[in-house]
């Protein structure tokens, strides 16, 4: 920073950091600015995509335009499986992927990928903001990458061609996609299902083409990817929780000026709060779309049929548990039985 901007941004300090035309943005020179390119898969109206533009927003208005957030969503500049090297080398400087795209660097991400894992999103929320987190987060260090925060996409959902699943041999000889993950792979073959993992961006075109015939998602997925127009059957099953990890690269998180970075991490814990009350209301908003649109028809599961698919799905907790590590997945069960 030079002296001016120095100068400047303690004044905007020393007023609250509350208004936000201290620093105007004309003043701010383009070569002074921090630019984060924030990378991410899904379209702007999800939860994420909305949040990503709120923090971009709010991170201008408070810093004066001295910190620019330009957000790219839908797989604009990397897809899944590219985004980590972006990080890494500095090509963006922030990410939210889902926890189960990390899992081939980091296994122990797959705990939120045990089936009926969290038996709501309070549960999910007490896991995502109580030590088990900071410990993964702690892990992460080893690629140099920093987790900011935790954010909700929803329970998922499955959808397909042939009939609603309401039970495990419905699902038998279907072919998913998923996520990068064995325990997602495991769900599957439990189910009697084929699963192949594939980059979120390449779903909707394999589902119309027939390169796979099922999914699952949570609705804002299903609803802004437009999966619904080649799938027949969206099954309510809550049968498995999706949530991202904000990451950013170590070193470059290191190099902002310490007040400036204060600003960032404040404002996110801000947008967390707000992503997850989002992704609560637009499942819900999304989910009423789908059925006014009536292109998909959707089946509920009944307390009986969740119970005796959460049953059949059981056997992954222990066929995954040394990928996972035994004593995670044990405080998983412990946060399912009583909440931590
Ligand atoms: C998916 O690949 O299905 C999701 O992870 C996409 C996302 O980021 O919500």
């Amino acid at each position: 920073m030079t002296k001016k901007l120095i100068v400047l941004f303690l004044v905007f300090l020393l007023l609250g950091g509350c208004s936000p035309r201290v620093i105007d943005e004309q003043q701010v020179d383009k070569n002074e600015k921090i630019v984060i390119k924030f990378s991410h898969v899904v379209s702007e109206n999800t939860p994420k995509g909305l949040a990503a533009i709120r923090f971009a927003d709010l991170v201008r208005a408070r810093t004066g335009g001295y910190v620019e957030v330009q957000v790219f969503p839908d797989s604009m500049l990397y897809k899944d499986g590219e985004e980590f090297e972006a990080l890494k080398s500095g090509a963006v400087q922030m990410l939210a992927p889902a926890t189960s795209k990390l899992s081939t660097m980091f296994p122990e991400w797959q705990l939120f990928d045990l089936p009926f894992a969290f038996p709501d999103m309070t549960t999910a929320h007490t896991l995502m903001d109580g030590p088990l987190v900071q410990e993964l987060f702690t892990d992460l260090q080893e690629q140099k990458f920093l987790g900011l925060a935790m954010w909700d996409s929803g329970f998922k959902q499955f959808t397909n061609n042939t009939r609603p699943l309401r039970k495990s041999e419905d699902f038998q000889g279907l072919h998913f996609r998923v996520m990068t993950s064995q325990v997602l792979k495991a769900q599957f073959s439990e189910l009697g299902a084929q699963a192949s993992a594939m980059p979120f961006n390449d779903v909707y075109q394999a589902l119309k083409n027939g390169t796979v015939d099922a999914e699952e998602n949570t609705i804002s997925n299903i609803y802004t990817q437009n999966f619904y127009h080649s799938q027949k059957y969206l099954t309510l099953s809550n049968h498995g929780y999706l949530g991202y990890v904000v990451l950013t690269n170590a070193d470059f998180w290191k190099s902002i000026p310490p007040e400036v970075a204060k600003i960032l991490e404040d404002t996110l814990r801000e947008v967390t709060i707000w992503e997850r009350e989002r992704a609560g209301e637009m499942d819900q908003k999304q989910l009423v779309a789908l059925e006014r649109e009536g292109k998909i028809e959707i089946a509920h599961l009944s307390q009986m049929e969740r119970l005796q698919l959460q049953k059949t799905l059981n056997p992954v907790y222990e066929l995954l548990s040394k990928e996972i590590g035994p004593d995670l997945v044990n405080r998983v069960k412990k946060i399912q039985e009583k909440g931590e």
